[in-house]
């Protein structure tokens, strides 16, 4: 194999710089209508009436979508109850309730978008909001009533082993500290899109989508249709960060409106209603409880999660489950409540759990370690889990050793005098903090297709998805050395729900749950090319046997007379069908039971804080990660540096900050709810160890969607504390909590 690996340039590329790439928004349907999407200015109550009038007298009204005309979907299927609908409980007009602010509860279509838009503006809505069960939209108050969900993704909400009460106590040093992370939303540069086109009893829709079989069986579904009738198309997404793994209501109200239209319809949702009714990070409590012996190994350790839930479904962020396998620890409790508030439904975003709960188990590290007057990295690695402690597995394999060494060493982080504002540059306060990154290694079950072309070129195909993370790119290397030609004769197609199935791409799965099927398909198809050679009497091959002929450069050649070789163009070209064409799956054996399966890597970073303005800046940070094997040098790196800046968004500015009074974010555009540019970005540094793993797929790819994300709030709120003495426990560290 030479191209695994390789650092080539993404093969999306051309496309997307030159405009040619479509995105969901762009194709070009006939007689198409636009719609918009028109939502709630109340968090909770009902909608008494809603007045079209004014609405109507807009030229090129087509439709106003209401509770009051629109299609009463099923309770009932064919695959069962739709109540709620599959996934998500979503807002489909089925009724005149409103659950928050920002709610889905009418779509405009018209000829034009302007009209559409227009029209919307004119409705005139009518609400009854009960006085005596007002909105809950205090986070304070709604912990005072909390629940526990029935799973934290497939685990437990609560776990206990050894007595914590009794390992605080045996401590010499210990924390008791509460961490706060913040709504965030996902706010992806393209925002959710879709154009559905009904042609009879089919649906088409573009739609940009983290998961084209979950939206193909979500609709249908909901619908109570054949899946088969529904088509997914989604062949470039402008970014997703978990908000688009779920369909979420407009996707089935564009539907719906094309076909009460009698129209295909496209629905863009704007920016505003990003912050909404298409998730988003839910606040966190994180009461992080650690005690320690005077050489730094822990005796006891607690992380109890709270975190805000919408009104109408439970979605629990896993900030817990990182703590479980993270540390040796005898003593250990977790637990996650949920708090019901009028806002929009939580979902995945960008290392949901293992971000917010590195913030805070992390954070807390860091405060152990000032308390027992030890090195942070010291602290880590007196605690070193050799093995999973939560599981009681082993790992499948675990490089942190490495990751810290290397790390510490880019760093300087010898160099760190431990006390407090003791490091400046001129007049900036200088502060060097560290955290552990990880996230675990998923996989799923995915299919292929591959197909050998008469002109020697071959076409790979999966319905799977690619994120802007370079899915295109590294599929294709995986197809060029299974199937054994050169990368640039190979073509990887996804972004359509017809083709062989493929898993969500959320959880940092893609690779190694697509990826192996594609190595499965290449290597079928090498197999059923050389059995129609060798069966074949005008092919040099005739008569060889089969485990005697080896691949090169789309070739085929006897290993011990590679002057006998057969091009795979030729043996496709003579075999007279047009195309040799083969389909695989792959599927996860049962490594998980044996092993814990993890990526962990080692964040550092330099701050320098304004002791005037409170201004943090980060010029820089070194990554360390070991994720196995690492399909492409360049894309890779790529990927792992902008889960970084995700991080540094997540430590320094992404907030969404709700109105008290009726529940509406009040920065909800891209001007007030801040994220990274390039001006906020210094120098990173990412790096990536050896590391070999057989266990956790045939690529020995671990995911490397989301760990850059992961321990870098953290690493800044412990550099921020070493630059200032300040502790900064809720994010983000903005300059109002340093001054
Ligand atoms: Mo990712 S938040 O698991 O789509």
């Amino acid at each position: 194999m030479t191209i695994i690996g390789a650092p080539i340039n993404r093969t999306d590329g051309w496309a997307k710089v030159s405009g040619t790439a479509l995105y969901s928004a762009e194709h070009k349907v006939d007689g198409l209508a636009h719609a918009v999407l028109v939502t709630s200015t109340i968090a909770s109550g009902r909608i008494k009436h809603i007045d079209t009038g004014e609405a109507g007298k807009v030229p090129g009204l087509l439709l106003v979508m209401t509770h009051e005309n629109v299609l009463q979907l099923p309770r009932e299927t064919k695959a069962g109850k739709v109540s709620p609908p599959i996934g998500r409980v979503l807002s489909l007009l089925q009724d005149a309730d409103v659950h928050y602010n920002n709610q889905p509860i009418a779509v405009v279509v018209a000829e034009s978008f302007e009209a559409a838009r227009e029209a919307g503006a004119r409705l005139r809505v009518e609400y009854e909001i009960y006085e005596r069960a007002p909105a809950k939209l205090d986070f304070e108050e709604a912990k005072q009533h909390v629940h526990p969900p029935e799973k934290v993704l497939t685990q437990k909400p609560d776990t206990q082993r050894g007595d914590v009460q009794a390992g605080m106590l045996s401590g010499s040093a210990s924390i008791d500290a509460t961490y706060r992370t913040p709504v965030e939303h996902h706010n992806p540069i393209e925002p959710h899109a879709t154009i559905a086109a009904w042609d009879g009893e089919q649906l088409t829709l573009y739609d940009s989508t983290q998961y084209m079989k979950g939206v193909q069986r979500t609709v249908a579904g909901t619908l109570g249709i054949d899946p088969e009738n529904v088509t997914v198309l989604c062949p470039y997404v402008g970014g997703g960060f978990g908000c688009k793994g779920s369909v979420w209501s407009h996707v089935l109200l564009a539907a719906m409106a094309a076909k009460m239209a009698g129209r295909p319809v496209k629905l863009v949702l704007d920016r505003n209603q990003m912050f909404g009714p298409v998730g988003q990070r839910p606040v966190t409590d994180q009461r992080m409880r650690l005690a320690a012996m005077t050489d730094g190994r822990l005796t006891a350790s607690a992380h109890d999660t709270v975190a805000c839930t919408s009104m109408i479904e439970d979605w629990i962020e896993p900030c817990g489950l990182m703590t479980r396998m993270m540390y040796e620890v005898p003593n250990q409790e977790t637990s996650h409540r949920l708090a019901r508030m009028n806002l929009g439904t939580p979902t995945f975003m960008r290392a949901p759990g293992e971000a917010s709960g590195s913030f805070a188990l992390e954070s807390s590290m860091d405060e152990l370690a000032w308390e027992l007057g030890i090195d942070p990295l010291l602290l880590r690695l007196q605690n070193y889990a050799e093995r999973d402690p939560g599981k009681d597995l082993p790992f499948s394999s675990k490089s942190l050793r490495q990751c810290y060494a290397l790390g510490a060493e880019r760093f300087g982080w010898s160099r760190r005098d431990p006390a407090p504002r003791s490091m400046r540059d001129g007049d900036k306060l200088v502060g060097w903090g560290m955290a552990t990154a990880t996230y675990p290694t998923n996989r799923s079950k995915g299919a292929a297709s591959a197909t050998m072309l008469p002109d020697g070129s071959a076409v790979f195909r999966s319905s799977t998805q690619d994120l802007g993370t370079g899915t295109y790119t590294v599929m294709t290397q995986i197809a060029a050395d299974a199937l054994g030609v050169p990368v640039e004769r190979v073509r990887f197609e996804l972004g359509n729900s017809q083709l062989p199935e493929a898993p969500v791409s959320g959880g940092s799965t893609t690779v190694a749950s697509v990826g192996p099927a594609v190595l499965a398909a290449g290597g079928a198809l090498r197999l059923k090319l050389i059995g129609i050679a060798v069966a074949d009497e005008r092919s040099p091959l005739f008569g060889a046997l089969a485990e005697d002929i080896d691949v090169r450069d789309g070739e085929l050649f006897l290993r011990a007379d590679p002057s006998r070789r057969d091009a795979m163009a030729a043996i496709v070209a003579r075999h007279g069908s047009g195309a040799v064409e083969v389909e695989a799956e792959a599927e996860p054996g049962d490594a998980s039971k044996q092993f814990s399966m993890h990526a962990f890597g080692a964040v550092f970073v330099e701050v320098h804080v304004d002791e005037l303005l409170g201004e943090v800046r980060v010029p820089r940070v070194v990554g360390v990660y070991g994720v196995g094997k690492l399909m492409n040098q360049k894309t890779g790196h790529s990927q792992l540096m902008g889960g970084i800046v995700g991080g540094l968004g997540m430590a320094l500015f992404e907030e969404t900050v709700f109105d008290k009074r009726n529940g509406r974010a009040v920065n909800g555009n891209l001007a007030e709810y801040h994220v990274p540019t390039n001006a906020d970005i210094g120098s990173i540094e990412v790096l990536t160890v050896e590391e070999v793993d057989p266990h956790v797929n045939p690529l020995g790819a671990k995911g490397i969607g989301e760990i850059g994300i992961t321990g870098v709030a953290a690493a800044v709120a412990n550099a921020v504390f070493h630059a200032t003495g300040r502790r900064i426990r809720d994010l983000p560290i903005t300059l109002d909590k340093l001054l």
